[in-house]
């Protein structure tokens, strides 16, 4: 597909500003300096209008909006690893090419899972909130106080086994954790080799043997409330559960109440069922150090902000190059 002017790209979210500048320079880009997330009814009028949109985590690019598009909209090119905001099924009966921005998430998004996986057992925010205080001042060691539960020596399930999985595992094992994984196919037998990897097929009993579950599959209609209260209740008091890929993985009605009951020990959270809202009972759950909260954080680095808006750029560029865009994703 090529056009003879700049192709028009509509942007939804205010990005790094090398990457606006690129973006002026190549496209005719309208972007949003503000930084103010765009309504349906704005998003409408951009696909009817637009050749590419660029949405991020934030919007719903639903059946309703793809249908409104007009015959110009060629590329939904997401600034985005996950594509769950986006009916892919959609797109392609409209004949819309979607990307997004694989590969520069990875080591980011499992440092901060590996963050989480420390800080909820060594009880990492609450140790930091004592000396946040006006005077800054605390009543000094002693030896039976601040006391949480070490990570060496423990199991880690895995449930998801893609390239942040992987990458969880590889920090997980340096740490001195024997790595289980949950995932839909066993990955090859280096990696497993590597990682000294035991692979459940069965996730029930998975959750059943190990000491701390980083969640690290996409969110689809297949994992939707893959842990469910039924499976929650199979990991063990001592457990602990962190999630860094999406909030809709866990039934977190359920997961509360497996906090307040105890049924589990802790839960490390990025992502939210909601976003951006977060479960008042989470708040108090967290106020009370039972869990550590964080707002969709994981991926949050600079670095890795240019490089998710410099393969946005390369996918665009390919496309109307009349090439395939090398991130392009398959419905
Ligand atoms: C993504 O791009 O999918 C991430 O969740 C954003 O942090």
């Amino acid at each position: 597909m090529t056009l003879k002017k700049k192709p028009k790209v509509y942007i939804t979210r205010k990005l790094p500003d090398q990457v606006e500048t690129r973006m002026r320079e190549l496209f005719d880009a309208e972007l949003n300096v503000d930084d103010r997330p765009r309504t349906a009814e704005e998003l409408v009028q951009a696909v009817q209008q637009c050749d590419v949109l660029v949405p991020t985590v934030t919007d719903r690019i639903d059946q309703a909006l793809i249908e409104a598009a007009g015959p110009q909209l060629k590329l939904i090119a997401s600034f985005s690893n996950g594509i769950d905001h986006i009916d892919i099924d959609a797109a392609a009966r409209k004949g819309i090419t979607v990307t997004n921005t694989p590969n520069v998430l990875t080591e980011d998004t499992a440092d901060m899972t590996m963050a989480l996986i420390l800080a909820v057992p060594r009880r990492l925010a609450e140790g930091a909130q004592v000396l946040t205080t006006k005077t800054g001042e605390w009543a000094g060691w002693s030896p039976t106080w601040m006391l949480g539960h070490r990570i060496w020596g423990k199991r880690i399930g895995i449930i998801g086994m893609g390239r942040i999985g992987t990458a969880v595992a590889r920090r997980a094992k340096a740490f001195g954790l024997s790595i289980h994984y949950h995932n839909r196919k066993r990955v090859n037998p280096a990696t497993e080799e590597a990682l000294e990897a035991t692979y459940w097929d069965s996730l029930d009993q998975m959750l059943a043997r190990v000491d701390i579950v980083s969640v690290n599959c996409p969110s689809t209609p297949a994992t939707f409330h893959l842990l469910s209260a039924r499976r929650l209740a199979l990991m063990q008091p001592t457990s602990y559960l962190v999630n860094t890929a999406r909030g809709d993985v866990i039934d977190e009605q359920a997961l509360i109440a497996c906090l307040k009951a105890g049924k589990i020990a802790g839960a490390g959270l990025d992502v939210f069922e909601n976003e951006p809202k977060v479960n008042p009972k989470l708040v108090k759950l967290a106020q009370e150090g039972k869990v550590t909260l964080l707002p969709h954080m994981s991926s949050a680095t600079i670095e890795g902000r240019i490089d998710m808006g410099e393969k946005v750029i390369i996918n665009i560029r390919t496309y109307f190059d009349g090439h395939r865009p090398p991130n392009r994703v398959l419905p």
